[in-house]
Formats: structure tokens, C-alpha cells, sequence
């Protein structure tokens, strides 16, 4: 088999057969494939697209490069959740504690942030001695006591992923359904939950921009984990416009802590127990509305907020700054932002708004680059709010002031603001499980 073949058969758009992708997979794993034959292969595969067929082969394979972790040591039926990747997301560390608390056990590993999307492993660590990369053995030995952990990814983990997601984006070929779809199910199936539910993100913020999109990656990606024996569904929620108020790691750990004792947003509170929902309807407790009630009880009654501190204490973290949050870091510059005009927010253009929390370094713009754990910003205003002329409309959190000129340009840039009231968003579009699309 030659890799010269393969790129040209799919260059023309055929079909690629189990055994060209498997072989491609193993030999860009070893290293026998070399990177420029790659690119030009995932480059074909981008304007070509895959059929179903070979999405799902493509998934086993990578899935199968690494370690396939085995979590039947952990009693229970496993739970596992993934972001597609937003602006303001934190959900998990709101929702994991929630389901924990409600008796179903969270065994999660998590990524960082990558571009303008940030990602749990950094936020957990702003959490002072807090560490995400645990043994094998510490971590199902956690999950046991606590019912909940969450660390990185192992370097094992799907590693065909790891060397093709690198290459994708720095060859503009990210954003395609297939790749997209098996990069995130081979490392859930890798991951060894029974359980998944994928949180699919769409609008100016996310790597789908319109809600069509955003369904066939869903269905796509619904369908690779039935097909793999684990119970799959997805909600499409809205990253048009950021989630809750705060962008940038101890920030919005921060929010989730005020989350957890009911006085979060209401989109971030609303999003998270819809979940939360979905996730124990997937573990076998109930109906949808069942869960839901647990789930909203599990909040009030603080048991979800116990669950965070329990599992925080478990990897080493100082729990005193979630007991008392003003004890996190602060940045040393703050900048308040003012509104140049009156009116209605109309629209933000999200992922420009994620690049602001870069700037001010909370963020990579290189992979190896080091993110501060206390930059980023908070929104007093989003889409939908009257505003009047010098009103603030974001705090900026930076230890690097230099960069506040171009944080400040890029916010007021992602900014529209108007006479006319927006159009109405919603917070979550569809659902989609094995039985089809239901729109929310
Ligand atoms: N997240 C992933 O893990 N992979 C992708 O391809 C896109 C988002």
C-alpha cells in the first residue's frame, strides 16, 4: 500500500476501504507516514467529506492507537460529558458535581484550552495545588470515594488523535464534520465511559457556526457511539454569545463556584441543569423530568457545591479559595471597558471575544505557551442588554498591561451595538439522540 495512492483515491473523491484508513492511522502514529503526506490526505478529506462508513472506521481506529481504559472497577453505570469547545464554558465543573451528587459516578478527562476555546484541565488548576494528572490507579480510586474526578488526558489516550489534531490545525483542516467527529469519539470511546453525552456548541463562538451544521456533527457523532455500544446523546446549546459572565480560568472557576451555591447566571444555571438532566436520563435514573428534579435538588441543597470540594481536596487542591473565593490570585491590572454609544447589545461576535482572554493571558497563542491563571475578563453586558454611552461594559484581568490597548480594541470590535432590540436566542436548539432531532 502506498500513502501516495490513498491521497490520490481520495483526491478524487472515492470511498477509502477499513484497510487504507488503518493503515494510514498506524503508519501516521508511527511516524512511517510523514506529516506533509498527512496534511494533503486530511486536506482531500476536507474538500472530499467521508460517508459514515469510514467516520466510524476512522474513530475505531484512533480510538484503538492508544489504551482503551477499562473502568468496570468503578461500580455504577459511567457518565461522561464533552464540550465541542466555547467561549465561558464551564460547565463541567458545575455539572460533573451536580450528576455525582445525584449517586452516578463521573470519571472525566478533560483538555485545555485550545484557540480561542478554553478548556477545564486549565481552569481546575487555577485551583491552587490542585493536580490533574493523576495514575491510573488514584484516579478510579478517587472516582470510588468521591464519585467524581477529573484530570488530563494520559498520554496514551487515543495518541492518533493527538498527532493528527496538532497537524489539522496548522493546516486549516479543522473544521470538517468527519474529522471533527472522530478526533472527539475516539477519545470518548478511548476514555471507557458506558455513557456519553456531547455538548454541541453553535453560533460565532463555536467550530459550528449555524444550527444545521451543528446537527449532522451530532447525529454524526450519536451515531458513532451507539454504533460502539455506549449510550450517546447530544444537546445543540447557543455559543453565539459567551456562557454566563466570566472568560478566563480562576474567574470562572469562580462563577461556578457562585453557580453551585445558586446565585449563578441564569443561561450558565439553565445550560448546566440540562445536563445535568440529559447525562442521569443517559445513566438510567429516570425520566427526563425526574432527573431534572434531582439534579435541581442536588444545587439547592448544596450537595453538587460538597461534590466540587470533595473532589478538589482529593487531587491535592487548597479548598479554602472555593469556601471563600476571594481568596483566588488577583491580576494586578484591571481595565474597565465603557460602551461608545447607547442602545441594545445586538450581537458578539463570540470567538473574538475569546481571543481578548488570550491577549490578556488566559489563553495560548502557542502551544507550549504558559496561561495566567487570573486573566480574563468579565461582561457586565451581553446580547440582548440596553446600554447607556460610557456604561462598562467588561472588566479586563491582566497581568500584562501593555496588552490592554488590543484587548480593548478587539472587545469594543466584537461588540455591535444598535437601536433595534436583537434577534431572540435561544439557550438550547435541539436534541438529539439514536431516535432523531427533536428541536427545542
Ligand atoms: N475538539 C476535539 O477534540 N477535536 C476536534 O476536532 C474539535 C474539537
Amino acid at each position: 500500500m502506498r500513502t501516495y495512492d490513498i491521497i490520490l483515491k481520495k483526491r478524487g473523491g472515492q470511498p477509502l476501504s477499513d484497510e487504507e484508513i488503518g493503515w494510514f492511522v498506524e503508519g501516521y502514529t508511527n511516524g512511517s507516514i510523514p506529516d506533509y503526506q498527512a496534511s494533503a490526505l486530511l486536506m482531500a478529506i476536507w474538500f472530499r467529506g467521508m460517508d459514515e462508513h469510514e467516520t466510524a472506521l476512522l474513530t475505531d481506529r484512533m480510538a484503538h492507537s492508544g489504551d482503551m481504559v477499562d473502568l468496570s472497577a468503578i461500580p455504577g453505570v459511567k457518565v461522561d460529558k464533552h464540550s465541542t469547545g466555547g467561549v465561558g464554558d464551564k460547565t463541567t465543573l458545575i455539572v460533573g458535581p451536580i450528576v455525582a451528587a445525584c449517586g452516578v459516578p463521573v470519571a472525566k478527562m478533560s483538555g485545555r484550552g485550545l484557540g480561542h476555546t478554553g478548556g477545564t484541565i486549565d481552569k481546575l488548576e487555577s485551583i491552587p495545588g490542585l493536580c490533574t494528572s493523576v495514575s491510573r490507579e488514584r484516579f478510579f480510586e478517587i472516582v470510588r470515594e468521591t464519585g467524581l474526578a477529573v484530570i488530563g488526558q494520559t498520554g496514551n489516550i487515543a495518541p492518533a488523535d493527538k498527532k493528527l489534531y496538532a497537524l489539522r490545525d496548522v493546516t486549516a483542516t479543522v473544521d470538517n464534520l468527519s474529522l471533527i467527529a472522530s478526533s472527539i469519539m475516539s477519545k470518548k470511546l478511548a476514555a471507557g465511559s458506558d455513557a456519553i453525552l456531547l455538548d454541541v456548541k453553535t453560533g460565532s463562538g463555536a467550530f459550528m457556526k449555524t444550527l444545521d451544521d451543528s446537527i449532522a456533527l451530532a447525529k454524526a457523532m450519536v451515531s458513532i457511539g451507539e454504533r460502539n455500544g455506549r449510550r450517546t446523546a447530544a444537546l445543540i446549546t447557543d455559543m453565539d454569545i459567551p456562557l454566563g459572565h466570566a472568560i478566563g480560568n480562576s474567574l470562572e472557576v469562580i462563577e461556578a463556584v457562585e453557580t453551585l451555591r445558586g446565585r449563578g447566571p441564569a443561561d450558565l444555571t439553565e445550560v448546566c441543569l440540562q445536563l445535568a438532566s440529559n447525562m442521569l436520563f443517559l445513566a438510567g435514573k429516570g425520566e427526563i423530568a425526574a432527573c431534572r428534579a434531582a439534579a435541581e435538588a442536588a444545587l439547592a441543597g448544596g450537595e453538587a457545591f460538597q461534590k466540587l470540594c470533595a473532589m478538589a481536596a482529593a487531587q491535592g487542591g487548597d479548598i479554602s479559595v472555593l469556601e471563600s473565593t476571594e481568596k483566588f490570585a488577583k491580576s494586578p491590572a484591571v481595565h474597565a471597558v465603557q460602551a461608545p454609544r447607547g442602545g441594545r447589545i445586538t450581537r458578539m461576535q463570540t470567538e473574538q471575544i475569546g481571543e481578548v482572554s488570550v491577549v490578556l493571558g488566559a489563553g495560548r497563542e502557542n502551544k507550549d505557551d504558559l496561561i495566567d491563571p487570573r486573566a480574563g475578563l468579565i461582561l457586565y453586558k451581553k446580547t440582548g442588554d440596553a446600554v447607556a454611552p460610557g456604561e462598562t461594559l467588561a472588566v479586563l484581568h491582566t497581568a500584562r498591561p501593555e496588552a490592554l490597548p488590543r484587548a480593548e480594541r478587539l472587545l469594543l470590535g466584537a461588540v455591535e451595538i444598535a437601536d433595534a432590540p436583537p434577534a431572540p436566542h435561544r439557550l438550547i436548539y435541539a436534541r438529539v439522540t439514536r431516535d432523531g432531532v427533536e428541536l427545542l
